[in-house]
This record gives C-alpha cells, sequence and structure tokens, in this order.
C-alpha cells in the first residue's frame, strides 16, 4: 500500500463555498480549494482525489473506499456531520491510516453544538479556524511526515 494517497472528504454545504456566510467561510470556492491542493499534491509527487457530499452516506462509502484503494490519509472536513455522526467516526475507525479533521471556522468560538465532535476522537490532528490554509497545513503536514 502506498502511502503517498491522500482522499480529501468535505461534508455538507461545503458545495456552497464562497456563496455560503462568506463572513465566516470565506469567498473561495471549493473548485478552487481542491485545486489548490490538486496543484500542491501533485508538486509533491502525491496522489490526490477531492470529493464533496451532502449525504453521510456517501462519505461513509468514501471512507470505505479509501480502505481498500491503497488511500494513506484521509483531510475531512465533516461539516456539520462532525457534531452529530457516530457513523462518520466508525467509518473513521475502520480506516487504518492517518485521518486529519479541518475546519475553516474556529468551530470553538461559535455556538456551544459545534464545540463536540465525535470526529476528533480518531483524528490524528484537528486544524479549526485557519480557512481554507487548514487544508494546506494538513496536506503540508501529511507531505512532511511522508
Ligand atoms: C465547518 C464547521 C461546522 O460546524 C459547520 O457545520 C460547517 C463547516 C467549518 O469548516 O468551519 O458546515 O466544518
Amino acid at each position: 500500500m502506498t502511502m503517498h494517497k491522500v482522499l480529501v472528504l468535505h461534508g455538507p454545504n461545503l458545495n456552497l463555498l464562497g456563496t455560503r456566510q462568506p463572513e465566516i467561510y470565506g469567498d473561495e470556492t471549493l473548485a478552487d480549494i481542491d485545486n489548490a491542493l490538486r496543484e500542491r499534491a501533485a508538486q509533491a509527487g502525491w496522489e490526490i482525489a477531492c470529493r464533496q457530499s451532502n449525504h453521510e452516506g456517501e462519505l461513509i462509502d468514501a471512507i470505505h473506499a479509501a480502505r481498500l484503494d491503497g488511500t494513506g490519509a484521509i483531510i475531512i472536513n465533516p461539516a456539520a456531520y462532525t457534531h452529530t455522526s457516530v457513523a462518520i467516526l466508525d467509518a473513521l475507525n475502520a480506516f487504518d491510516g492517518r485521518v486529519i479533521e479541518v475546519h475553516l471556522s474556529n468551530v470553538h468560538k461559535r455556538e456551544a453544538f459545534r464545540h463536540h465532535s465525535y470526529v476528533s476522537l480518531r483524528a490524528d490532528g484537528v486544524i479549526a479556524g485557519l480557512g481554507s490554509q487548514g487544508y494546506h497545513a494538513a496536506l503540508e503536514a501529511l507531505i512532511a511526515a511522508g
């Protein structure tokens, strides 16, 4: 299994980035973010796949597929499922590679219901509040660790 393949997984409503509450989530689109990540991964010689879904089961299916296709790490912004989904936590617990949880906003500065993350029980690293740079920080950490 190659450790140089990363899956970037974006949860619900993140397809609206750029127009969704830009004061919180910024004005970059998801395509902007994914393209920049693809460019950096290619430069490092890493394989990358970026996926977004508004459906919990599709996110789980993508995690299951990552168990079998040589993916060594998952960068995930589970969006609202962060705070609700035992099922995504269970799927990540069945994945053997590294997991980094990313949030564009600083969830700890926001409503109390955003302070708890099921996914953090599995994540090897958590980045919140750095906007789209959080995804880049996650990717750089993975590349640096090799
Ligand atoms: C988010 C934070 C979540 O609380 C929220 O439901 C999102 C996005 C973030 O990236 O800041 O949809 O994960």
